[in-house]
């Protein structure tokens, strides 16, 4: 309309990891990624005209000294715009390992650009997105994503995978609600510092060429073997690090992760992959999602458990 411009952007699990960085101030992962685009979790934001930069989620006003440093990111890039008043809703449980940085950042820079008229393709909105949250890079995209770990600011950025119709969702446990005591990016920092570190990072982009074979046989199973390998060295790397040991995962996480092998003896489809959070999400085929969200619901009266599916990409209001 008229006084401002909304966009939503739904969130994105990693099924390779980003967790590192090669550049601090340009955001430069130091590893490519891909994730899924989930349908169930988004965030919607306005953006209109106001006097200074303000930041409200969910009715509650923020400080919002990130989102701010974000906007003068996109002012030096692409030249002043006015004072924005970003009113976001968001439907991410927060900061519990749901990266709601990723649709949040994505939803921004998507909103603030059709606000301004310029007039980018999702992937230079991608790059731009970058600056706020790498993870953001990924949620322009529906389905499957890769963000390109490029060398410099112009060609680190995301792009759809193309994949045969995969039969996939994810049983996301809820394991805590709890917000996470180490922010990403001092995980990253710290994971750095592991004596894996570099070993982890020649794996990923093995595992990487892998996965692009997997999704296009559309072998779930294997995807999902895959991904678990690469989230559970990531979380080693936390576990090992230098400057100072510490793990997003508790004894909860555990406990499901025992039974996802254990749904695995049975011959479930199952495959577990954590972020910044003590929260699993369960890899799996559409067709067998209500059964195992039946068995943990069974063992773990106090976990909340939701399926989720492949989720479209930017749209707006
Ligand atoms: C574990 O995108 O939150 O979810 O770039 O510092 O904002 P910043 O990090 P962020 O990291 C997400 C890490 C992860 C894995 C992933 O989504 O790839």
């Amino acid at each position: 309309d008229q006084n401002g411009q909304t966009a939503i952007a739904h969130t994105n699990i990693a099924f390779i990891k980003y967790w590192g960085k090669a550049d601090l101030t340009l955001n430069l992962p130091t590893t490519s990624s891909l994730s899924l685009t989930l349908n169930e979790y988004y965030t919607k934001t306005r953006v209109e005209e106001a006097d200074e930069d303000s930041l409200l989620i969910n009715d509650l006003p923020q400080d919002g000294k990130r989102i701010h440093q974000f906007l003068d990111v996109l002012r030096a890039e692409m030249g002043d715009f006015p004072p924005l008043r970003v009113i976001s809703e968001n439907k991410v449980p927060l900061s519990a390992g749901l990266a709601s940085s990723a649709s949040s950042f994505a939803a921004l820079t998507a909103a603030v650009a059709k606000f301004n008229h310029w007039d980018l393709s999702l992937e230079e909105l991608s790059r731009l997105s970058r600056r706020g949250s790498g993870s953001a890079t990924r949620s322009f995209f529906a389905g499957f994503a890769i963000w390109e770990k490029g060398d410099k600011d112009e060609n680190s950025y995301a792009h759809a995978l193309k994949t045969p119709d995969l039969p996939i969702a994810l049983v996301v446990c809820k394991v805590s609600g709890m917000v996470k005591k180490v922010s990403s990016s001092d995980g990253m920092r710290r994971a750095q510092t592991s004596p894996d570190y570099q070993a982890w990072v020649d794996e990923s982009a093995k595992q990487l060429d892998e996965m692009k074979a997997a999704l296009a046989a559309a072998d779930i199973k294997k995807v999902g073997e895959i991904a678990e390998a690469n989230a559970l060295a990531m979380h080693n790397l936390n576990l090992t690090a230098e400057d100072r040991r510490f793990t997003y995962l508790n004894q909860e996480t555990v406990k499901v992760l025992e039974q996802v092998k254990a749904l695995r003896k049975q011959g479930f489809i199952a495959y577990a992959t954590m972020d910044a959070g003590p929260n699993v999400k369960i890899i799996t085929k559409k067709d067998q999602a209500p059964a195992i969200k039946e068995h943990l619901a069974k063992r773990f009266r106090k976990i909340q458990f939701d399926i989720a599916t492949a989720g479209p990409g930017i749209s707006y209001e």
